[in-house]
């Protein structure tokens, strides 16, 4: 990948908000841009990082004060269920992501990690090669491919028992965490958007619980909460953070909505005015369901309630170039001085996103087709502003990741 992609023009940021320092959790950032949590599955089919990851996230947290949120990352065996997402539940796990830590700290920059159960979306054959059990709040599928290949491999979905819940809530979740802390993330966020296990509580289409944690908001929130106040005392609520996605369909049949998380975060500013502020909410806003962009007519709500009802720290993530070169609505959302803003697609394919964005260098457009393949081709093969290396497809395709460990 080279200096010939399409690109993006783009106006100078550098004297906007966007370069202005703000606190989060126990730092003061420099700029207000963080790397948006993306899964790339460039880890072994075993789930550990590889060193191709290394230099992929030392290159996006290169200018001082990035807060790279690395990517969605598997809490335990049971929340697995894709091949090549790496895990964070053992020892040789967090050793391999101390490395990948390590390299962002050397660049002054900061980490954070997604955790990740999967739910519904796994697929159950690979849950059936794990020996582990196809779990969701209810038996509802996602789509008549995930049961047919349940039903084939004999790993049929299944309503998650109170006795599961409890052990997420008092082991896996906790253990998760301290493994991160181990592995020097210096913030650990759960994953509670677009559709995976913890999304599919609050979500209706997916929660038909009639136990206390389905049925009323209060309810379908129950398990998002627990988690965080286990481990508020584990983490710091200063170095917690939970990402939400109200408006996404994504793995939905309908979105979650303002209801459930307005709830939601009215009970985490509560656990704030008693001294626990989490250190930021991630919010996903309507412009884009996952990874895809929602066209301005089907974006059927607005995250401006979240603000009303939350008095710390956002970091929001949705196509905040589809207005460049003007960026009025990323210049709008930082108008508050509190809240940062993520990207993605555009992170991929410009390691160097940062300071194209203070200075105005035009974007390299990403390159969809190569975003979840397991090889080098696409991922460390992205020239900086300054750079014009050309990569040997054939060579970067053979480059598949070795354990860090
Ligand atoms: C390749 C790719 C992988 C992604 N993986 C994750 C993920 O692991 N966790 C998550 O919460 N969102 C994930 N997302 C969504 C992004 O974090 C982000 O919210 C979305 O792409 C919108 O931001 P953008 O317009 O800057 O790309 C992913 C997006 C992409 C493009």
């Amino acid at each position: 990948m080279s200096n010939n992609s399409d690109l993006v023009q783009i106006r100078p940021l550098g004297h906007t908000k966007l370069f202005q320092p703000i606190k989060v959790g126990t730092h003061t950032l420099p700029q207000r841009i963080a790397f948006a949590p993306s899964t790339r599955q460039r880890g072994t089919s075993d789930y550990y990082p590889t060193d191709l990851q290394l230099p992929y996230y030392k290159a996006r947290g290169q200018y001082p004060g990035t807060l790279v949120i690395t990517e969605a990352t598997y809490v335990s065996p049971g929340g697995a269920g894709r091949a090549n997402v790496p895990g964070i539940w053992n020892d040789k796990q967090a050793a391999g992501w101390k490395k990948i830590t390590d390299a962002i700290r050397e660049e002054k920059s900061y980490s954070s990690v997604q955790l990740w159960h999967l739910g519904r979306t796994a697929d159950p054959a690979q849950l059936k090669h794990d020996g582990q059990p196809f779990i969701a709040p209810s038996p509802v599928y996602m789509d008549k491919d995930s049961e047919e290949q349940a039903k084939k491999v004999g790993n049929e979905l299944r309503a998650a028992t109170k006795e599961e819940l409890e052990d997420l809530i008092n082991n896996v979740y906790p253990n998760g965490a301290r493994k991160a802390l181990e592995a020097g993330f210096d913030y650990v966020e759960l994953h509670s958007a677009h559709g995976y296990f913890l999304d599919q509580f609050l979500n209706q289409g997916t929660n038909h619980r009639t136990d206390e944690y389905g049925g009323s908001v209060e309810n379908r929130a129950r398990l998002l909460l627990a988690i965080i106040d286990k481990l508020i005392p584990i983490v710091g609520a200063n170095r917690l953070a939970v990402r939400l996605s109200p408006w996404a369909t994504f793995q939905l049949k309908e979105f979650d909505g303002e209801e459930v998380h307005a709830y939601i975060l009215k009970e985490l500013q509560k656990r704030a005015d008693a001294g626990n502020e989490l250190a930021y909410i991630s919010l996903v806003e309507p412009r884009v369901s996952a990874s895809y962009d929602v066209a301005a007519h089907d974006q059927k709500g607005s995250n401006a309630f979240a603000e009303k009802i939350w008095k710390g720290k956002f970091v929001k993530a949705g196509n905040y170039t589809y207005d460049a070169p003007k960026f009025e609505t990323l210049l709008h959302d930082l108008d508050n001085d509190r809240t940062l803003i993520a990207f993605s697609r555009f992170f991929t394919s410009n390691p160097d996103l940062v300071y194209r964005l203070k200075n105005g260098v035009a974007l390299q457009h990403y390159d969809r087709p190569t975003f979840y393949t397991h090889d080098n081709y696409g991922y460390n093969t992205w020239n900086q502003h300054d750079g014009n290396k050309q990569f040997d497809k054939e060579v970067e395709q053979k480059r598949v990741g070795k354990v860090l460990a």
